[in-house]
């Protein structure tokens, strides 16, 4: 059994390239982390060697979270592992383009039963966990600021992140005053080094964002922060992107 005066979060996507820095900045501000994975389990090994360095405690389990009884088996081992449950960060997500016109069922099942159904049954265990705490915890789900635009090329990711933008709020409401749930929607903090285009890409992406840069992965930690350390915030989206939503 674990240290149970320590904050203990668990988290999906931990492997990914923010996910990975969240989870990491998380350790390093004193929490114990459970976190899932799915694919990658090197990526995922190695950000749990980073983690164990500020909480040995910390474990991570193989979960498909578009397999809802994988979603359970895993609050299942966490729960016999750990024995409170503070911060459910909720990031685990597929992205690939979908040109409109020519999405295939499998291609919107991928990217649904992942961004959506998956982080719906993530919530519903952490909240189910939670509301029997007799103190405050946090959700922070992960979305994006394609949530409000419309990108002709992704729609299936776009609703599904839309729609996780609508359940942070019905979770919020439902859940106070024992549970704050709230939002982070990235704008461009990565780009995959390995689409072909990511040199270009970056070029355009900036000349329409009006701080006339990327995001760093530190803006997004310094804004999990802010989140887990404010008591008053629940229902919202935090658009973290340059201004670009502005424009
Ligand atoms: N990076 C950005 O610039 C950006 C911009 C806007 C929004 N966001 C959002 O911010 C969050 C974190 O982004 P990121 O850059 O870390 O994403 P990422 O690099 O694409 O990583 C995705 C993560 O989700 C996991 N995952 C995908 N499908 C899964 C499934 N079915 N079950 C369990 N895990 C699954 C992956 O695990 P495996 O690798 O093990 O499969 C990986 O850990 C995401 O929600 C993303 O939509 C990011």
């Amino acid at each position: 059994m674990t240290d149970n005066t320590r904050k203990v979060c668990f988290m999906t996507g931990a492997s990914g390239r923010l996910g990975r820095e969240i989870a990491v900045g998380l350790a390093r501000k004193g929490f114990d982390m459970y976190f899932t994975w799915r694919s990658n389990r090197q990526a995922a090994e190695q950000t749990l060697d980073t983690i164990r360095t500020y909480s040995p405690a910390s474990g991570m389990i193989e979960c498909d979270i578009s397999d809802t009884a994988q979603i359970r088996h895993a609050f299942r081992s966490f729960s016999e592992r750990f024995d409170r449950l503070d911060l459910l960060v909720a990031s685990a997500s597929n992205f690939f383009a979908t040109p409109l016109g020519s999405v295939t069922e499998e291609a919107w099942d991928s990217l649904v039963d992942t961004n959506l159904k998956g982080t719906f049954f993530t919530l519903q265990e952490a909240a189910n966990l939670m509301s029997r705490q007799p103190f405050i915890s946090r959700i922070i789900t992960m979305t994006d600021i394609s949530a409000g635009m419309i990108w002709k090329n992704f729609a299936p990711y776009t609703a599904s992140k839309a729609a996780v933008q609508h359940l942070t709020r019905v979770f919020a409401k439902t859940y106070a005053p024992g549970i704050l749930v709230n939002s982070i929607a990235p704008g461009t903090i990565t780009i995959n080094p390995q689409w072909n285009n990511a040199e270009e890409l970056e070029e355009e992406l900036t000349s329409r964002i009006p701080l006339k840069q990327l995001g760093g992965t530190e803006d997004i930690m310094g804004t999990v922060d802010f989140l887990v350390e404010n008591n008053y915030i629940t229902g919202q989206v935090i658009n973290v992107d340059g201004g670009r939503t502005l424009t």
